[in-house]
């Protein structure tokens, strides 16, 4: 497996560290526990950050794979996807403006916007999951385009 093979796997794991880290904050939060709840949420912007530089990476190295299954698991696929990608644009400036809100203290109006931004950012990470674990676990396409995907 070459570097640029792993990134699949490891924007997986990143899906899954962000969703773990937006989880424990949520909790914090309900506990009130405000200083532990903003370094969870800080870690999780850090990670999904990551994620977006190694996906960029990814997208401009390899082609997009094309799903390999059939029938309806394939309409389900085409829902997931599209829902997931619509979901990853909006959360870019609303996650942007509700740590600006947390972080300069405009604690209502952060209350207020994170109200959506926690449960489609938790979406996303979590479609995420399921989109690589559909396209490279479940149905995964052997040898497109010369990349060989474990
Ligand atoms: C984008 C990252 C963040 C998300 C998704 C998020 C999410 C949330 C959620 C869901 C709540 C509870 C809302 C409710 O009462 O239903 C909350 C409250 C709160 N958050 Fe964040 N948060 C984030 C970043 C931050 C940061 C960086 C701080 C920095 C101090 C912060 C400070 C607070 C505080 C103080 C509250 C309680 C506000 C109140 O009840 O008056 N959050 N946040």
């Amino acid at each position: 497996m070459n570097a640029i093979e792993i990134l699949p796997h490891l924007n997986a794991g990143l899906n899954a560290a962000a969703a773990v880290c937006l989880g424990i904050g949520f909790v914090l939060i309900r506990l009130g526990a405000k200083r532990a709840h903003r370094n969870f949420m800080l870690t999780a912007a850090g990670i999904s950050g990551l994620f977006l530089i190694s996906y960029v990476t990814l997208r401009f190295f390899a082609p997009i794979f094309a799903f390999q299954g059939e029938g309806a698991i394939r309409i389900f696929y085409f829902i997931l996807l599209a829902s997931h990608v619509v979901m990853a644009m909006a959360i870019v400036p609303l996650a942007g403006l509700t740590l600006y809100r947390g972080l300069s203290g405009k604690f209502d109006q952060h209350r207020r916007i994170a109200r959506w931004t926690w449960p489609v950012w938790m979406y996303v990470s979590i479609t995420g999951i399921a989109v690589y674990l559909m396209l490279y676990q479940f149905f995964p396409a052997s040898k497109v385009a010369g990349l060989s995907l474990v």
